[in-house]
């Protein structure tokens, strides 16, 4: 098993997503997924909408995705042409904040608004960062190289350990991953940059690139926007 394998392990999801997303593309002619991975949720929405794409800048991702029978591209969500326009461009799971500066994330931003279709919508979730929630609601072990889950890698039970280390004045943040083997000594760290930002300041982001702001939840059903909510869910369409 390779270094994807074990990303796919770790990395599956957050609960009601699948469902949310279904939700949101079925019956449509057309759905892009910006940074599919290795197709966890395009397998699910090829089955409701009429056409599927998925893109991810991992080659090995998206050959995983393939080779689970969903229609991918390995490109780069920033500076991608397709030449098409899209009923619903969806971005699941803190996909949005892998885009690393300003810059990147209007341009990302302006490269929807260029294929989304007249009355489409783009849909995405991200985490709140940690510390811009009260620290009461934050369970020690989150904040404290906390253990997230079991897995079985290469015949192996391992226990991954996730901890965040927050890069002051940036919006930058890093999430550290630790999988330890519990038969032996073996351990192996990962790291994801991801730069972050407040759900007060999205309608100004989305607003640079022509985009609008229709909805923000606190959760896939519905849940009220607080302080104590640990993902947005947000649906934006283009600004008239
Ligand atoms: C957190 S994963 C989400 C995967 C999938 N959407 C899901 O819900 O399971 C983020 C994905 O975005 C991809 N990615 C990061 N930066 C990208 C970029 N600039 N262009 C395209 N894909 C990118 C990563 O390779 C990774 O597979």
């Amino acid at each position: 098993m390779k270094e994807n394998d074990l990303y796919s392990l770790v990395h599956t999801g957050n609960e009601g997503d699948i469902e949310f997303y279904v939700r949101a593309c079925e019956g449509v002619e057309s759905v892009l997924e910006l940074g599919c991975g290795s197709g966890r949720m395009g397998c699910s929405i090829s089955r409701v909408a009429k056409n599927y794409l998925g893109i991810d800048i991992n080659w090995e991702r998206a050959r995983l995705a393939t080779d689970r029978g969903i229609v991918c591209y390995c490109a780069d969500m920033v500076g991608f042409q397709l030449n098409r326009r899209f009923d619903r461009i969806i971005m699941p799971c803190n996909t949005m904040y892998c885009l690393l500066s300003e810059d990147k994330l209007i341009s990302c931003l302006e490269n929807i608004r260029q294929h989304l279709a007249k009355n489409g919508e783009l849909v995405f979730d991200v985490f709140v960062a940690y510390h811009q929630r009260m620290a009461s609601h934050i369970s020690k072990s989150r904040r404290d190289n906390g253990w997230v889950k079991e897995i079985h890698y290469k015949n192996k039970v391992w226990d991954v350990y996730e901890s965040v280390e927050i890069l002051s004045g940036s919006g930058r943040l890093d999430v550290h991953y630790s999988h330890r083997c519990r038969s032996n000594d073996e351990k192996i760290e990962t790291k994801i940059p991801q730069r972050y930002f407040s759900h007060s300041e999205l309608p100004q982001l989305l607003g640079k690139a022509g985009l609008i702001m229709t909805s923000i939840t606190g959760g896939f059903r519905n849940e009220l926007v607080s302080d104590a909510c640990e993902r947005i869910v947000v649906r934006a369409s283009l600004s008239r």
